[in-house]
């Protein structure tokens, strides 16, 4: 069949690559531990799933309500209000299949061909993709490394956003926590962006699927609630991490009136009609009920994440900065990987059984850094960085 040159043109990611290769491995007898992947490793809690097979039981079989259930935006409003201090209504909030659907609505509804999004590096991969299938083009500029290691000023990254501005940019992409790297955007950056936003008339596309999933007592922030960003920005949100219902597929996009109004009534119109209700009851059942959940999640992500990090910072040639969210660690391997290409790298590490996501999945640039997930059991962090201590010594 003759099928679509512009989807036939998207890339496979280097995670496939890298799964591709695990397999390889295992055929062979090696026990990879698989620290590439990005899920949580917790079930969802067992309310989510009683309220949605109530609804299922009470008859919410039909047609869902276009923009999503009233009762479920309602709630949403009270918790954007409450604790994201966004001064909105369910009237600005869309329901959309998870967070990744929630990203493609809001690029497709504001792009025209050609427009361009400017990604801060690293980023979260489907990203350039969505901006691709939304006729958009992508600019990028390094970002979340540098805040990592926190040694990029807020006047340095006003100054790089101007630089990096053109004529075409009329979105701004940013992900806090971020998607790879874990760094939590600080204040005064946001308060940067928002300036340079506002003067250049640009949309800020703000990506928070991670926002529950903060460490060592920082408060996440929502650029939205910045004065004057709410009519110029697009938040989206998932249940898909702060309460371990990625299978369950359930996001919401919270921004202004005209653009919600355009997305639902032809884009979500038009393909999807809407989202199943029941899985919306089952989340209102979740934003009851979540809160020690969330909370005991996010308390086993910052003791992996503390035990994992002091591990791996013991083995000689890897540079490992401190994350201050979501559930990665992103370390520098420049001294192990030297001058050879980043796959014989990775195939070491298979070897001995361990399986990372290599840094220039999350753009080109990052080619000396690998991606830890650590939505994994605590046994098999430690195992992993026990096996690459024993691989190549201790610091
Ligand atoms: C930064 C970022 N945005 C969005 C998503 C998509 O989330 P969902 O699974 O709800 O589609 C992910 C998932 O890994 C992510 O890491």
């Amino acid at each position: 069949m003759k099928l679509s040159k512009k989807i036939e043109s998207i890339e496979k990611s280097d995670l496939a690559k890298v799964r591709l290769m695990s397999k390889d491995y295992e055929n062979r007898g090696i026990k990879v531990i698989h620290l590439e992947r990005g899920e949580p490793d917790f079930d969802a809690p067992p309310y989510v799933a009683e309220g949605i097979y109530q609804a299922l039981k009470d008859g919410y079989t039909h047609y869902p309500v276009l923009q999503g259930e009233p009762a479920l935006r309602e709630a949403l409003a009270e918790k954007c209000r409450q604790k994201n201090s966004i001064q909105c209504g369910p009237e600005h909030i869309g329901i959309t299949i998870g967070g990744m659907h929630g990203l493609y609505v809001s690029l497709r509804t504001v792009l025209n061909p050609g427009e361009e999004v400017l990604i801060l590096t690293p980023y979260w991969l489907s990203i350039s993709k969505l901006v691709g299938l939304a006729d958009g083009v992508c600019r990028y500029m390094p970002f979340y490394t540098g805040i990592l290691d926190e040694n990029y000023s807020s006047e340095q990254f006003e100054k790089d956003l101007r630089d990096n501005i053109g004529p075409k940019t009329r979105v701004v992409y940013i992900n806090s926590p971020n998607n790879p790297s874990g760094a939590v955007v600080p204040h005064e950056h946001l308060e940067a962006l928002c300036k340079v936003a506002i003067e250049k008339d640009l949309v800020i596309l703000s990506d928070e699927p991670y926002e529950d999933i903060i460490f060592d007592g920082l408060k996440h922030e929502s650029i939205a609630s910045f004065p004057g960003m709410f009519e110029r920005t697009i938040t989206c949100f998932a249940f898909s991490k702060s309460y371990a219902m990625t299978g369950l597929r359930l996001g919401y996009i919270v921004g202004p009136p005209d653009f919600i109004q355009l997305a639902w009534s032809r884009l979500i119109l038009y393909t999807t009609n809407g989202i199943p209700t029941a899985i919306q009851i089952g989340a209102i059942e979740a934003l009851r009920k979540g809160d020690a959940d969330i909370e005991r999640m996010r308390a086993a992500y910052q003791e992996r994440r503390d035990r994992f990090v002091e591990a791996l910072r013991r083995v000689k040639g890897i540079r490992t900065p401190m994350p201050k969210g979501a559930f990665y660690v992103f370390a520098d391997i420049s001294e192990l990987r030297g001058d050879r290409p980043i796959y014989d790298l990775i195939a070491d590490w298979l070897e001995v059984g361990v399986a990372v996501a290599p840094g220039k999945a999350f753009g080109a640039e990052h080619v000396d850094w690998v991606r830890f997930s650590t939505a994994s059991s605590m046994e098999d962090l430690l195992g992993a960085a026990a096996a690459l201590e024993k691989r190549y010594g201790t610091k």
